[in-house]
């Protein structure tokens, strides 16, 4: 399967770090790799509804929400690319992962056989100067993996607070140019050891 990764941008503001930063990872992929990119400002999902236990509950066709669906499971390799909101995923980042819940349960969809095996990678700017605060995020990321069966390729962090700031953060930029070469093994729960 040619590979094809989605960006999902979860920032408030358009052209901040964490974008500026994926793309920076996203140059070194080669040619033949398809990107697709949704920023979740321009292309907003509605209000999650717990919908999973509603027989009526259907296949999403139209708006961003279809628009959404069809990216992800087109997508060999998913990229969550969210600023550091509040020490984990910005609202609209965790929106979208929300709706995956909702996927998992619509009927004639499969979602979770189709997601298990493709790849889950974060991409995340933050202020503060200790990345460890980001755990919390990281953990998210690598738990929902887990759930859904997926490999997870971890979290490229930059550091940042105003827009073009993480083009000073000289290891960020180092560590993005060999990010998507990186290792992605199948995601395991903290408690699996
Ligand atoms: C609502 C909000 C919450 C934030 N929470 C954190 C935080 O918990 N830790 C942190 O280091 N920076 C925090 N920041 C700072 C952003 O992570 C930082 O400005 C980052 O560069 C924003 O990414 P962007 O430029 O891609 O929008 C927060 C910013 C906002 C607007």
């Amino acid at each position: 399967m040619t590979r094809r990764f989605l960006f999902v941008l979860g920032s408030s503001r358009s052209d901040g770090n964490t974008e500026l930063l994926a793309r920076r990872a996203a140059e070194q992929l080669p040619e033949d790799v398809e990107q697709q990119w949704i920023d979740l400002s321009e292309q907003p999902l509605p209000d999650f509804e717990d919908l999973r236990h509603d027989s009526d509950h259907v296949r999403p066709t139209e708006g961003n929400v279809g628009l959404l669906f069809d990216a992800t499971v087109a997508a060999t390799d998913i990229v969550i690319a969210s600023p550091l909101y509040w020490y984990t995923l910005s609202a609209p980042a965790k929106r979208y992962l929300d709706y995956w819940s909702g996927w998992l349960r619509t009927p004639g969809v499969d979602f979770k056989k189709t997601m298990a095996g493709r790849t889950l990678w974060g991409v995340t700017a933050l202020s503060d100067h200790e990345p460890s605060v980001a755990d919390p995020l990281i953990g998210a990321l690598n738990n929902s993996a887990a759930y859904m069966g997926m490999r997870f390729g971890g979290v490229l962090l930059g550091n940042g607070s105003k827009p073009g700031d993480v083009l000073n953060d000289t290891g960020a930029l180092t560590r993005a140019k060999t990010f998507f070469q990186g290792e992605a093994p199948l995601a395991r729960f903290p408690f699996e050891g």
